[in-house]
C-alpha cells in the first residue's frame, strides 16, 4: 500500500503501535537539492525536493516528528536504516538517538562512480542502522556483511528523481532484516526504490510520497512489478 500524503499525518492514520518489522528510508537531508543533472539548457532536470529547504528549526521540528512516528510503529528490537551525508549525519544521529533509538553502525554506501564536488568529490553516502529500545535486538541475517557496501550509483541520466537510490543498494537491508511476509515501511518513497525491494523479495509494504509526481512514478514501478 502506498499513499500520496505526508508521513506524519500517514502514519498516525494508517500504522499502529508496533506493528511495523522494518524501516528503511531516505529523508530530505535539508541540502536544498534538486540534483545536478542538467538540460541543454543548463536548467536542473528537477525542482528542490519537498522539506529540502526548511530554516533549521523547522527541519529539526519535522526531522522530530517523523523520528518519533517511525519509533512508535516499529516493533521493539526491529531495524531502521537512514540514508544520509556526511553534512548532516551528526544531527540525525543525535535526534534518532533522542527518540530512543540505538545506532549499532553507520554503513558507508560507496558509489563507485564519483559526483560532484570541488575539494574531493563526493562518492560516499551514509545509512544509520539501527535498533528500537535497548534489548533483544534481531541480528541481521548474516555474519558475513560489512559495513561498507560498493554498489554502483545510477547515471545522472537514467535518474527520475534527484537522489535516486538504486535498488540493489535496498535489497541487502531487507534482506538481512526482514523475513518474507514481514511488513516494511518507507516514510519518504521518491521513485520507490524500497517498494521495490520489498515487494520483489515478498514483504508487506506501506510507503508515503508527499509529491503526487513522484508518487505517480512510484505507483507505476509497483504496478511493473506486479505484471512482471
Ligand atoms: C531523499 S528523497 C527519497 C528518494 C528515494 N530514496 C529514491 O530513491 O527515489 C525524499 C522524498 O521524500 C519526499 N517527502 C518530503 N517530505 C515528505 C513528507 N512530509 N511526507 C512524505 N514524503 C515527503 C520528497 O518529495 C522526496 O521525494
Amino acid at each position: 500500500m502506498i499513499y500520496n500524503m505526508d508521513c506524519i499525518e500517514g502514519a498516525k492514520q494508517i500504522i499502529e503501535d508496533n506493528s511495523v518489522d522494518l524501516i528503511v528510508t531516505d529523508p530530505p537531508y535539508n541540502l536544498g537539492f534538486g540534483g545536478t543533472t542538467q538540460t541543454k539548457t543548463k536548467r536542473p532536470r528537477f525542482n528542490i525536493i519537498a522539506n529540502d529547504n526548511l530554516p533549521h528549526r523547522d527541519y529539526q521540528r519535522f526531522t522530530f516528528q517523523w523520528l518519533r512516528q517511525a519509533y512508535r510503529v516499529l516493533k521493539p528490537g526491529r531495524h531502521i536504516y537512514v540514508c544520509i551525508d556526511w553534512r548532516m549525519y551528526p544531527l540525525i544521529s543525535l535526534w534518532m538517538q533522542q527518540v530512543g533509538f540505538v545506532i549499532k553502525n553507520c554503513i558507508v554506501w560507496d558509489k563507485v562512480h564519483m559526483g560532484m564536488g570541488w575539494q574531493y568529490r563526493f562518492q560516499h553516502e551514509f545509512i544509520i542502522f539501527a535498533v528500537k529500545g535497548k534489548q533483544k535486538a534481531r541480528r541481521i541475517g548474516t555474519r558475513k556483511a560489512r559495513d561498507i557496501w560498493s554498489i554502483p550509483k545510477i547515471p545522472g541520466n537514467k535518474t527520475v528523481h534527484p537522489t535516486e537510490k538504486p535498488p540493489e543498494l535496498i535489497a541487502p537491508m531487507i534482506l538481512n532484516s526482514s523475513h518474507p511476509g514481514e511488513l516494511v515501511v518507507d516514510f519518504f518513497l521518491g521513485s520507490g526504490p524500497v517498494a521495490e525491494a520489498a515487494i520483489v523479495n515478498d514483504r508487506r509494504f506501506i510507503g508515503f510520497e508527499i509529491d503526487p509526481g513522484y508518487f505517480q512514478i512510484t505507483k507505476k514501478r509497483i504496478e511493473l512489478i506486479k505484471h512482471k
